[in-house]
């Protein structure tokens, strides 16, 4: 029976950049993360792989990787002279976009753990033509995952943010983390939110809906 509460949560739910610093409780983490072993996946495969960034070291690690990113992709701009407005860009992105999320009392990156070679590989290897790209499949499974997480949390009481931009400014994050098996794809952060952030503003149902 339909009642409103899971369309409260969705519209309630708002990407959150500052957290207070006292972590949630492990039950909540561990409910949370359950919630995302019911996300679907092709096959019923469950590639999903949250790895949660304790480590002070590892933390240290990536912010200074980050900064060192950020200044070298600077520098080359100002190499080429012309891009005044996208290094103000890359700055915006960094400090209001990134850094935020080593403030967030529970941080995760995410993303899909490599496998041998299945079904889908194997058609692949077989090149016969087929207009179907695995990786498809594959990152649609990390957005079902991650939307199972940032609703239960948002449920809970937890602020959530999804974060693809730090990757501008890391290298290699598998070699950084000393992990090989996982094709990463965003990190997430997890806290008490210290913000209520205005809605921002969404497109109406004409805009996204086309029959044809
Ligand atoms: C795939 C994805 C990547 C995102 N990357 C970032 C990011 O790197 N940094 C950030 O602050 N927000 C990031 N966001 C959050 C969006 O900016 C946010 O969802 C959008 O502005 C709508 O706001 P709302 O989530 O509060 O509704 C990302 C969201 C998604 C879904």
């Amino acid at each position: 029976m339909f009642n409103g509460q899971l369309e409260k949560i969705i519209k309630k739910r708002r990407s959150i950049r500052r957290y207070r610093p006292d972590p949630p409780p492990e039950e909540w983490i561990e409910k949370i993360l359950l919630a995302t072993t019911w996300a679907p996946s092709p096959s019923n495969i469950q590639p999903i792989r949250y790895v949660r960034i304790e480590s002070k070291n590892i933390r240290e690690k990536l912010k200074n990787e980050m900064a060192c990113g950020k200044e070298k992709l600077l520098k080359k701009l100002d190499t080429l002279n012309s891009f005044e407005k996208l290094k103000k860009w890359i700055k915006i992105y960094y400090n209001r976009y990134s850094i935020f999320m080593f403030d967030a009392p529970v941080l995760f990156v995410v993303g899909i753990q490599k496998k041998e070679k299945g079904f889908y590989e194997k058609l692949k290897d077989a090149k016969l033509g087929i207009n179907y790209h695995r990786d498809w499949a594959l990152d649609i499974s990390v957005g079902i995952s991650i939307c199972h997480f940032i609703l239960m949390a948002e449920a809970i009481g937890l602020g959530t943010c999804v974060l693809t931009t730090p990757f501008i400014f890391i290298d290699d994050i598998n070699k950084l983390l000393c992990v090989d098996n996982i094709n990463f794809k965003c990190f997430l952060t997890l806290g008490f939110p210290d913000e209520s952030p205005y809605p921002p503003e969404r497109i109406s149902i004409s805009d996204l809906y086309i029959q044809i």
